[in-house]
């Protein structure tokens, strides 16, 4: 298969994406509609023997039974011999989940409930801190304890009735020292986010809170909750368990905000609005199992992801968010794709024969379009861009922003088909007065390529649901983008040689012997000792 679409990626490269889109049809036939949301991949140079290769590829990759197998609680997490199961935390209406032999659905909602009490008292002034209600609460997490809880919570906002919530992840002090200034700690609940409880940036940060705390407030522990799979360490770090929310290890720090993960976000908007998260991403559950795949939204997001990347050789994706809430969902993407899917052998441990996942980029527009799209316009680089908008916003009064947010965001994708041709350029330039070599030259310049293919995806209205949907899309994504890969998505080996030699390095800052090291890093060891 993998010939055949390289073959097509190769001739596509010279197909006129405007000359398709305007063949009567296409936007239909190259788009998925679902439950208010709206995949246009129209302009990009997918033909239909392209996407009919593309879908065969899929079923050669056996994804039908991967999917089955996924959602059936299977070890498909091979290196670590786990089941993948975040589908289960937002399963409000199915069935059992079985994993060894047991249900895990039982203790699934036992957790969510025990969420939803806690974050009704908080909310409501039942739990208080030492100086009053709480005002405001702290996550300290990193990766995947973080970007997931700290992007819902801004995308969310127009919906956050609760205490404020501020993120800290880095174990720069600089952060934890800028989010507690100015915060009173008799009215601060600390939540410490961390699958394993072992992280050095979130066990560090942790340990400063408590210390902050400590100086204030006569019992500090009443006012921090663990979030965890390690019961035994959230004990031994002195958090009493009915403060400590659990989940198990079939879910994965990147997709784990559907659950106890997702606490702050549960305090900011409610248990209702957090239930109507869940239920988006459960909808797209279903219909990622039940879709057949030319009307499977996260199908064909992969595949026009493959057909990018794998086929057409374009290093980098980026994700442009026209919504100023969804400012921190490329970082989020970034996690969930780059820390998924870049890896460098196949679940057998073979080295990959082609390019694992691209670079994911981006920032909200309009900003980007002051700032990079320069690049993504006339730069030699082709860079496929995912548009992301909501068709309406949240402020009636503003409603003048919204319509020039969505103007510039249909026009971009325009732009970067349409481009402007070196005679269209030279008109413009007579027109300005300009002649001889010097209209060729300014001409020149402001020639635009265009063919450059980009996606959309809109929805109504950024709701709880829709935000749900929005991430389980991107989830089954990549989740069918690896399988097609043949890699493992669920595990992260790639992080772990940095965090051995971080541990190795921190003595030698203070003079350890750095004669193992290598002559750079000597260097740069000793230029930091000259400079403490
Ligand atoms: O270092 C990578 C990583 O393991 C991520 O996969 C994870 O989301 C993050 O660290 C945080 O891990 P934890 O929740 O165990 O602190």
């Amino acid at each position: 298969m993998w010939p055949e679409i390289e073959q097509l990626a190769r001739a596509a490269r010279d197909t006129d994406i405007l000359g398709l889109v305007d063949e009567p049809g296409r936007a239909a036939a190259f788009s998925v509609r679902f439950d208010g949301m709206l995949f246009d991949y129209s302009k990009t140079a997918l033909g239909l023997e392209a996407r009919a290769a593309l879908i065969r590829l899929a079923g050669t990759c056996d994804l039908a039974a991967r999917r089955a197998a996924m959602f059936a609680g299977e070890p498909i997490n091979q290196t670590e011999g786990r089941a993948v199961l975040h589908t289960a935390l937002r399963n409000l209406t199915g069935g059992p989940v079985m994993v060894d032999g047991r249900d895990i659905m039982p203790g699934i909602r036992e957790t969510r409930a025990r969420m939803a009490a806690f974050a009704g008292d908080i909310r409501a002034g039942r739990i208080t801190g030492a100086g009053g209600p709480i005002s405001d609460v702290v996550n300290i997490g990193i990766g995947g304890s973080h970007l997931g809880p700290e992007m819902a919570t801004l995308a969310l906002a127009p919906c956050h009735d609760g205490p404020r919530c501020h993120f800290v992840s880095n174990v720069d002090g600089a952060d934890i020292a800028d989010t507690l200034a100015g915060l009173d700690p008799g009215r601060t609940l600390v939540i410490v986010a961390s699958k394993t409880f072992i992280t050095i940036e979130t066990m560090t940060n942790a340990a400063t809170a408590r210390d902050w705390m400590a100086r204030a407030v006569d019992d500090p522990g009443a006012q921090f909750v663990a979030v965890s799979s390690a019961p035994e360490r959230t004990a031994d770090w002195g958090i009493a368990p009915e403060r400590v929310f659990g989940f198990g290890d079939y879910v994965g720090g990147r997709y784990s905000v559907w659950g106890p993960i997702g606490l702050p976000v549960m305090i900011a908007i409610g248990p209702e609005r957090f239930g109507e998260f869940l239920a988006g991403a459960e909808a797209m559950d279903r219909h990622f199992q039940e879709a057949p795949p030319l009307e499977n939204m996260p199908v064909m997001l992969a595949l026009v992801g493959i057909w990018h990347h794998q086929g057409c050789g374009y290093a980098t994706r980026a994700v442009l968010p026209y919504d100023q809430r969804l400012r921190r969902l490329p970082a989020y993407l970034q996690q969930l794709e780059m820390e998924s899917n870049g890896k460098g052998v196949t679940m057998e441990g073979a080295p990959l024969e082609r390019s694992s996942g691209p670079v994911v980029w981006g920032e909200p527009g309009t900003n980007g379009q002051h700032a990079f799209y320069q690049l993504i316009h006339q730069g030699t680089a082709v860079v496929p861009c995912e548009f992301i908008l909501a068709a309406t916003g949240h402020e009636p009064d503003l409603a003048h922003h919204h319509r020039l947010l969505v103007a510039n965001c249909l026009a971009q994708s325009e732009a970067l088909m349409r481009g402007r041709s070196m005679d269209e350029a030279r008109e413009m330039m007579r027109a300005a007065g300009f002649d001889g070599a010097d209209l060729e030259r300014q001409a020149a310049h402001r020639v635009f390529p265009g063919n450059r293919p980009s996606t959309t995806l809109i929805c109504d209205r950024l709701t709880p649901r829709r935000l749900g949907q929005i991430l389980a899309l991107y989830e089954h994504r990549v989740f069918v983008e690896g399988v097609i890969l043949g890699i493992n998505s669920f595990d992260q080996w790639g992080v772990e040689l940095g965090k051995v030699l971080a541990q190795e390095m921190e003595p030698l800052l203070d003079g350890g012997d750095t004669s193992g090291k290598d002559g750079s890093t000597r260097a740069l060891v000793e230029f930091v000792r000259a400079a403490r």
